[in-house]
């Protein structure tokens, strides 16, 4: 079988790195890619936006399956257009990829279908906005509707803050077109878990539970970012919270999806808070997520290909998937300055230094190789994510750590309490 990926970042490089190791698979490529996916997978040059193009390049090399990894691709329809060309394709079509590119879409749904998220409000104008905030004491969280890879979310603790983030948003367009407006959510306490399911439309198999870090800084401070480390499992995620979150959460959600003429294939990706025990739904994502695929996939205990091909010819079997035991923990090192500004082209060293460690693998995001020498150089703002398996989380935060401090560039910057959370449990 031959698969090509879409993407170019971590979650792409693990999806590479585990389809390639199915039975069956002779070959991977992956647009455009990037330098750490190889020899494995072979990067191909091309724009994942321009989802026509994407079909030829699939066409060309005679890919038995396209596996998309980013959302923007999935809410620009890349799944309606392969599938028009006859070309199999592992990822949702676009109406139901809006459970992720419209979050207006994703909080009206929920509420139809009664899955219990925050409370919120939608606003097109600043004034109504400010003035619904002031009236409304207390913390809020402003979110910008559309996508805006993790970053268009603000959580305000006063009305200084509040107007500011919706300066950003509705005045200044800092995430580009706002969509149908601004919501404003109730702020929920508790501690936060990613949870991830394949559906085939109808059928539903559990992914292992994981658990992200999105604040940029230590001790959950900072700005939010696509996140910063993720592990899995995640102890939050108990057999009792797990039944939870498939009868209140997931089902639900692929049911409604179904009943309203929009059918679910490909992973769904439920941002959760646990309140009590009890979840609660922050955003729901139309692809794996990034980081937490990094941390969950090299636990998967059997092949990938053959479950993302049944995924996309509907015919998933309903079942518990088999799991290495031990825990997965990824860092994510990245440039000085994300979420915001950053520099690029800053040459990195001592990857070869943690190439052969055992259990430990570096999945690549923000990473280009210099055209004169090969060396490998920064190019994102999240660059790489250090994976370790370990005995626990405490084995693999080590692990992983150990390998972290090999790798060096300028001005690179990570979070050191990847874990802690999970280790007070
Ligand atoms: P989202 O992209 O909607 O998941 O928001 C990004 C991050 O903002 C989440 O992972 C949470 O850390 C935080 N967040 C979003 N909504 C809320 C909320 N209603 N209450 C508390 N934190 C939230
Ligand atoms: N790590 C969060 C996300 O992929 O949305």
């Amino acid at each position: 079988m031959k698969i090509l990926v879409v993407g170019s970042g971590g979650r792409e490089h693990v999806l590479s790195w585990a389809l390639r190791r199915s039975a069956g698979v002779m070959d991977v490529f992956a647009v455009p890619g990037n330098p750490g996916m190889l020899p494995g997978a072979q990067p191909v040059p091309g724009k994942i936006e321009d989802l026509e193009s994407l079909a030829d390049i699939a066409e060309n090399l005679k890919a038995d399956l396209t596996v998309v990894g980013p959302e923007a691709p999935l809410c620009k329809g890349i799944t309606d257009v392969f599938k028009a060309r006859g070309l199999k394709v592992f990822g949702p079509s676009a109406q139901a990829a809006e459970i992720e590119g419209s979050k207006i879409f994703a909080k009206e749904f929920m509420v139809r279908h009664n899955i219990p998220t925050a409370r919120h409000r939608v606003f097109t104008e600043h004034d109504k906005a400010l003035a619904y905030i002031k009236y409304n004491k207390g913390s809020h969280v402003i979110k910008a509707d559309g996508l805006a890879a993790g970053k268009g979310v603000f959580i305000c603790d006063t009305p200084e803050e509040a107007e500011t983030a919706l300066n950003k948003i509705l005045t200044e367009r800092a995430f580009g077109d706002i969509g149908q407006g601004v919501i404003i959510e109730e702020k929920l306490e508790g501690e936060e878990c990613s949870f991830m399911v394949l559906c085939d439309g109808e059928r539903v198999v559990k992914l292992a539970s994981s658990q992200d870090h999105k604040r940029a800084l230590d001790e959950d401070k900072g700005p939010n970012t696509g996140g910063m480390g993720a592990y899995s499992p995640a102890p939050i995620v108990t057999k009792e919270v797990e039944d939870r979150i498939m009868n209140t959460v997931i089902k639900p959600a692929i049911k409604g999806l179904a009943e309203e003429g929009r059918p679910y294939q490909g992973v769904l990706y439920a941002g959760l808070m646990i309140k009590e025990g009890l979840p609660f739904v922050l955003e729901f994502n139309c692809r794996f997520g990034d980081p937490e695929a990094q941390a969950v996939l090299v636990r998967l205990g059997e092949d990938l290909a053959p479950l993302l091909k049944a995924v996309a010819e509907g015919e998933l079997e309903e079942r518990d998937l088999k799991w290495d035991p031990r825990t997965a923990l990824c860092v994510v090192m990245a440039s000085k300055g994300y979420p915001g500004e950053y520099e690029k082209g800053i040459p990195i060293d001592g990857l070869d230094d943690v190439e052969n460690i055992p259990d430990v693998r570096v999945f690549f995001s923000g990473v280009a190789t210099d055209p004169e020498d090969g060396q490998m150089m920064t190019s994102g703002g999240r660059v790489l994510g250090v994976t370790a398996l370990g005995d626990g989380i405490s084995d693999a935060q080590v692990r992983a750590y150990d390998a972290v401090g090999k790798i060096h560039w300028d001005g690179a910057f990570y979070r050191k309490d990847i874990g802690d959370k999970g280790l007070k449990k």
